[in-house]
């Protein structure tokens, strides 16, 4: 069966992984556009992707079905939506939107369209996490009666070579991170009935000490420190702290608290890592080991099986609604800092399938690509 064609636009940073993976799972990614023409040219070049055009050319290609959108948070929903326009399902990089408002327009535009519409991450279908749904599923903790999830950094001004979007609206913490850790949740636990939050702006600006700009300081214009209380569908109770104001901690990523014990989940922002259980009177934490592959860095997976989808006809796993409920709980938690109340989710989703026991990257290519 021919190949779906796919396009990038956004060819930043993080289209590097992108590009890599998606060739290494045998995608045809036939064009990359940016804003900025030379760094489309450039990675075009470096990937051998034929065409390196403008947004509009790529967007006017009638071969290309999937784009996967990597620009900048506020640009997401806008090439989100015009790629829908041109009748293409659309994959694009956290946060789908910066509003739930602006998100549900996306979703309900594709579902009238019979396109797909999908976001990142992907990284909850590593095998950490895939092994850790297994493990909360077949009850080795019990019932989950409660989670916590941190994220403590001093921001990404040290590595990152523009990181101005990370203070701006669609930046901070929560929406720049929050999505890896809330998806991971939902992923784990299902949907968010309720939650509050408390946010603050620590710094009014901050001095960049990547090499590149060194010593020019950025406003801020979103919160930095960013906490929430979750009440989820299923009964558990979850607290999330993420922060880029934050030197040193030494807390731990995400755990999961059953009646019968423990699991820590390593770092959700990654694809692998060692996953531990604890179960009561046990003497001490054991590892659990990988029940999947995709334990090395596999950006760009949720395309591969978003294409797949489409061919099957099945669901794809990082869908919209996923990733609609994910933002109205990083909105939801801001909105309710700025209020002083409790938010009530206005959106639900449903878990997203787990994989097959022992689904690795050869899977990926001999079942998604070969059928
Ligand atoms: N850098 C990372 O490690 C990383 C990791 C995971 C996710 N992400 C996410 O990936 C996205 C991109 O991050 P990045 O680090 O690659 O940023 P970046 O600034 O390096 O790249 C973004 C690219 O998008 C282009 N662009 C911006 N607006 C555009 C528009 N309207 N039309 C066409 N092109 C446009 C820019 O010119 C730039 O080349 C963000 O949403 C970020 O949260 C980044």
């Amino acid at each position: 069966m021919a190949q779906i064609k796919v396009g990038v636009i956004g060819c930043g940073v993080i289209s590097e992984i992108y590009l890599k993976n998606c060739q290494m799972f045998g995608m045809d990614v036939v064009a990359c556009a940016d804003i900025d023409v030379e760094r489309a040219r450039s990675r075009a070049a470096q990937f051998g992707i034929a065409r390196a055009c403008s947004v509009e050319e790529l967007l006017a290609d009638p071969e290309i079905e999937i784009v996967i959108n990597l620009t900048i948070p506020n640009a997401h929903a806008d090439i989100a939506r015009q790629a829908l326009l041109a009748g293409k399902h659309v994959h694009s990089e956290k946060p789908l939107a910066l509003n739930t408002e602006e998100g549900k327009a996306l979703v309900e535009l594709a579902n009238s369209r019979g396109l797909r519409i999908g976001a990142a991450p992907d990284t909850f279908l590593g095998s950490h996490l895939q092994t850790a749904r297994k493990v909360i599923d077949d009850g080795w903790i019990g019932r989950p009666i409660a989670a916590t999830a941190f994220m403590m950094s001093h921001g990404p001004e040290r590595w990152h070579p523009n990181p101005d979007f990370f203070y701006q609206p669609g930046g901070g913490p929560m929406f720049d991170m929050g999505p890896y850790y809330l998806t991971a949740l939902v992923h784990l636990l299902g949907p968010v009935r309720q939650l509050a939050g408390i946010a603050q702006t620590t710094f009014a600006e901050r001095v960049i000490t990547g090499a590149n700009r060194f010593g020019e300081r950025i406003p801020v214009s979103t919160p930095t420190h960013v906490t929430g209380l979750l009440q989820f569908e299923q009964g558990a109770v979850g607290t999330i702290v993420t922060s880029f104001d934050v030197w040193h901690s030494e807390l731990p990523r995400i755990e999961i608290y059953g009646t019968e014990g423990t699991l820590a989940v390593p770092d959700p922002n990654y694809f692998g890592g060692v996953l531990r259980v604890r179960r009561q009177g046990a003497e001490q934490w054991t590892e659990v080991a990988p029940l999947f592959g995709f334990s090395e860095n596999r950006r760009g997976l949720a395309v591969a099986d978003m294409a797949d989808a489409i061919k099957t006809g099945r669901p794809h796993r990082a869908n919209g609604e996923l990733a609609l409920h994910v933002l109205e709980m990083m909105e939801g938690i801001h909105v309710s800092s700025a209020s002083g109340r409790h938010y009530e989710m206005t959106t639900r989703c449903e878990r997203p399938l787990p994989w097959p026991v022992g689904f690795d990257e050869e899977g990926v290519r001999l079942s998604f690509f070969h059928r």
